[in-house]
């Protein structure tokens, strides 16, 4: 594989970690561009449930993957020309993308897209195989972790504040179910970098690990 020159902060953890916040503080703290990687595994998902697709038709699913041509603009997702913002962060298309993003064409099929976004003058990289398989080159990773309670609570204060409803048990079960077969699939599963540093945030207020990174980030230039 060739590698740009691009410098490249991989944020790597398990769902509702925190990574996308912090990951899009730190590209905005050091000007540098943001790629948020499980977007990408959910408009691919999303697609795939528009298209009457079945979640077990790997071949079908890679092919959906591979003609994604999302718009990423001011803060809105374009898919087709809808705005999917919000629909992608549904718990049923959560739900839906972990099942996806264990098919190995799927990932096969990003794997480029995510690549292509690594453009001057750097980029933050949000995701759980961001140090392991896309840029295995950055120089810094980021393996941030919470406990599923913690997340659970962080994600039920997200749904409220956005009007929906929420069960934190649910959600508990939901995140640790969702974990698991992040960690236990057999294509790049959730797993820190063997050169990754590691970040607990659980008694960690977001100010205080966006200042942790940037910290770490001047450390490895
Ligand atoms: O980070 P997120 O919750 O938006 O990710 C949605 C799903 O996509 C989650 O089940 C993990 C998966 N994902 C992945 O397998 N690889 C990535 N680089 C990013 C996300």
């Amino acid at each position: 594989m060739k590698h740009s020159n691009i410098p490249v902060i991989a944020i790597d953890g398990p769902a509702a970690s925190g990574k996308g916040t912090i990951a899009g503080r730190v590209a905005k703290a050091l000007g540098f561009h943001y790629l948020d990687s499980g977007a990408l595994y959910r408009l691919a998902t999303l697609a795939a449930l528009k298209a009457g697709i079945s979640l077990d038709d790997a071949q079908a699913l890679e092919f959906t993957a591979s003609r994604l041509a999302p718009v990423f603009e001011a803060g809105r997702i374009l898919l087709d020309g809808e705005d999917v913002t919000q629909a992608i962060r549904s718990e049923a298309v959560s739900a839906a993308t972990s099942k996806v993003a264990a098919v190995p064409g799927v990932r096969r099929a990003l794997f480029e897209l995510q690549r292509r976004a690594a453009r001057a003058p750097g980029l933050v990289a949000d995701g759980r195989d961001m140090g392991t398989v896309v840029f295995p080159e950055a120089p810094l990773k980021v393996f941030m972790t919470a406990s599923a309670r913690v997340r659970a609570e962080r994600r039920y204060r997200q749904l409220l504040e956005r009007g929906e409803k929420a069960d934190l048990n649910m959600l508990t079960a939901d995140l640790e179910a969702r974990d698991r077969r992040d960690r236990e699939r057999a294509s790049a599963p959730l797993k820190p970098a063997d050169d990754a540093r590691l970040l607990d945030t659980s008694a960690m207020g977001i100010e205080e690990v966006v200042g942790k990174v940037l910290e770490w980030w001047d450390e490895c230039r």
